[in-house]
């Protein structure tokens, strides 16, 4: 047994993602043999526990299952806890965890709309506790090779960067009805994908000024879901009305005067996952697709016109690679992103200062998609 001191941790929603920070936490050790902290799973609360949360909750190691988040969030036996559950839930979950003095781990977007993300941002600030978003795409080795190329200038000035975050999860018109789809959610494909893409995009160039927006519901009714329904279910009720937007479209000025395009949808036939950033400077590019996690196309010319893109492989000193791979083109999972978010924030717990994605990244994302849902409804370029 490790003689390390212990990071007791509960989670809140034993979904997929509560159950990919479990992991994740389980795995700390496996690639950073140094993490300064062991966790321990002490707890689960899931509205829904049956056979299978207990099945799952025991092959994940935790030691306790209970059905009310509140139960979980008073106890004393915690330093921190992760919110996994729906949106509807982020606000006063993340609020009472960091309220009550624990570090806290939320997935994005981290609330229903920027008042309910800044809400959490404060009350971390408040407490003086630690915090990761998940974020997760920004901690792939590829896109820390893109962002530290951007900042040293190897592509020129950027010019224009477009990002694409396409899915297909919810093209099957038979697509259950979920929280997703509900006014609970607070947005629809803005708060779910959008949320990451701007993510990405402030991270590889900077933060977004000014932006319009196009946004269309192209399912407008699904039928609903059965309880404990997961992410990519079919529905098997009756046909319910979908409260939010399934796809948008946007022009970006980033606040260095670079210029950007978002396309973003959740209902796109054939694109299942396909997340992309392509940034163009004044005598180079570069490019990544969350699909070929581990390359990075690039053209870094040594004229501006008729150069070549190359793909590169990420090699073990890119980003955390060398946690988790002894070389160039052995593949990272999606998994393994959630290793480095655990990773960077047990660092920040140890260290007492932010180490990666913070809830202040998720309010500024929420900022983002507040401001895409005004330009939606006004048909004119918001500032930010
Ligand atoms: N970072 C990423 O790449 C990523 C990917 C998927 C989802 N997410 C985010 O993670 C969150 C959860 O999404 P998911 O896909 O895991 O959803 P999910 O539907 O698979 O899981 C949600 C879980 O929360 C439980 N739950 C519902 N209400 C609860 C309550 N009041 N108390 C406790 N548990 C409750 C549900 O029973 C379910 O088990 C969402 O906010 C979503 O935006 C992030």
């Amino acid at each position: 047994m490790s003689s390390l001191p212990e990071l007791r941790v509960g989670v809140v929603g034993l979904g997929w993602m509560g159950q990919v920070h479990a992991r994740a936490l389980q795995r700390l050790a496996h690639h950073y043999l140094d993490a300064p902290l062991r966790p321990r799973l002490v707890a689960v609360a899931d509205t829904v526990v049956d056979d299978r949360t207990h099945r799952t909750a025991a092959a994940l190691g935790f030691e306790d299952v209970l059905t009310d988040w509140r139960h979980l969030v008073a106890r004393d036996d915690l330093d921190l806890v992760c919110v996994a559950g729906p949106n509807l839930i982020h606000r006063d979950v993340g609020v009472a965890v960091a309220a009550s003095g624990k570090h806290l781990w939320i997935e994005k977007p981290a609330g229903r709309n920027g008042a309910e993300s800044r809400e959490i941002a404060a009350a971390v600030e408040d407490a003086g506790v630690q915090s990761a978003a998940g974020f997760n795409y920004r901690n792939a080795p590829a896109v820390e090779r893109a962002k530290e190329l951007v900042a040293a200038g190897r592509i020129g000035t950027v010019e224009h960067t477009a990002v694409r975050f396409l899915a297909d999860y919810a093209a099957h018109p038979d697509g259950a009805l979920s929280w997703r789809f509900q006014d609970v959610a607070g947005s629809g494909v803005l708060g779910d994908l959008v949320s990451h893409a701007t993510d990405l995009a402030r991270y590889v160039v900077t933060d977004i000024g000014e932006l319009v927006v196009d946004a269309a519901t192209f399912i407008p009714e699904r039928p609903e879901a059965v309880p404990g329904a997961m992410h990519y279910e079919r529905g098997g009720g009756a046909l319910g009305p979908v409260a939010n937007e399934d796809y948008v479209n946007a022009l970006l000025r980033f606040v260095d005067g670079s210029r950007g395009t978002l396309e973003s949808s959740r209902v796109a036939v054939g694109e299942q996952c396909a997340y992309s950033i392509e940034v163009h400077g004044s005598h180079g590019a570069l490019a990544w697709d969350f699909r070929r996690m581990g390359e990075l196309r690039v053209c870094l010319a040594d004229d501006y016109q008729d150069a070549s893109w190359t793909t590169e492989l990420v090699r073990p000193t890119d980003g955390e690679l060398g946690a988790f791979q002894p070389g160039s083109g052995i593949s990272m999972g999606y998994d393994d992103l959630k290793v480095v978010e655990a990773h960077r924030l047990v660092q920040s717990i140890a260290e007492g200062k932010p180490v990666g994605a913070t809830v202040h990244d998720a309010a500024t994302a929420a900022a983002t998609v507040d401001a895409m849902l005004e330009s939606a409804r006004t048909r004119r370029w918001v500032a930010l």
